[in-house]
């Protein structure tokens, strides 16, 4: 296994803590091409870790595999003390409530109002809540938190590409997860709403206490959400630290990231 280049002054990532979501040695490849190659990652409990990456490095795929939606060829994913590979399905299900997940895009399904979007989570997973059969108070709470209310009965296509992505992020947190994955949060949108969006994910940080898994290849936005960083370069997470410690960095592929 090749050692990342540990560019670290964060005292987050002190062994002492408990990670509440780790991947070890993950690989996957399609074909003959190897996409992870053995990544690794520690996620601490309440912090922001942006992960970066070139188009193609492997950061959706990563993802998928965290979430089950894709198998690994090998390696282990632990979330909160809880190894995803040995569990039964019914005990994959409940973790699964725990990991809020804004996929690429924003994936509201096109046929479903705003509102049957966000229930859709809950009914699939009602146990949560203690089997509630009322499901619109969570759902008023859900857009409050992003500020579009107002948007509960329209269709996605009557939305602008910010506000798709402000419900993505309301279906997300529907289920008060403890740990948001984001899949580029902030792609395709314009400069502005590409800053309401940042702002909103530090509000929902500090309000709700989440842990954070940002992949993103948008420099402002990882300089503004990350608390530590990882490159992924090769299959590999090949530097690890805080975005000045990396932008620092003397080393060739690291500086290519922040050029
Ligand atoms: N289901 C699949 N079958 C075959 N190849 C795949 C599959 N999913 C991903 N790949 C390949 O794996 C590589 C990594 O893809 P991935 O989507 O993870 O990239 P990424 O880092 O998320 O890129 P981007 O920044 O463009 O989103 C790509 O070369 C892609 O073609
Ligand atoms: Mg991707």
């Amino acid at each position: 296994m090749k050692e990342a280049v540990n560019i670290s002054n964060s005292s987050i990532s002190s062994d002492t803590h408990q990670p509440i979501l780790e991947i070890r040695d993950l690989k996957k490849s399609f074909g003959n091409k190897a996409v992870l190659n053995g990544f690794n990652l520690k996620l601490y409990e309440g912090e922001n870790l942006v992960i970066m990456g070139r188009s193609g490095a492997g950061k959706s795929v990563m993802v998928k595999c965290l979430v089950g939606l894709m198998l690994p060829d090998s390696g282990s994913i632990n979330v909160m003390g809880q190894d995803i590979n040995a569990l039964n399905r019914m005990d994959l299900d409940k973790l699964r409530t725990e990991i809020g997940f804004l996929f690429q895009g924003s994936a509201l399904y096109d046929s479903m109002t705003v509102r049957e979007n966000l229930e859709f989570p809950l009914r699939r997973h009602k146990h949560k809540f203690g089997n509630i059969t009322d499901t619109e108070p969570l759902v008023l709470e859900a857009l409050e938190r992003v500020g579009l209310v107002n948007t509960i009965d329209l269709m996605p296509n009557e939305l602008s590409g910010g506000m798709q992505r402000r419900v993505a992020l309301a279906r997300a947190l529907i289920l008060k997860p403890k740990i948001i994955l984001y899949d580029e949060p902030t792609s395709g949108l314009d400069p502005i709403t590409s800053k309401e969006i940042i702002e909103l994910m530090r509000r929902v940080q500090k309000q709700y206490k989440t842990s954070s898994l940002i992949i993103t290849h948008d420099v402002d936005c990882a300089r503004v959400v990350s608390e530590r960083m990882i490159l992924l370069v090769d299959g590999v997470n090949y530097a690890e630290g805080t975005f000045q410690a990396l932008r620092a960095s003397e080393d060739d592929k690291v500086k290519a990231f922040f050029k």
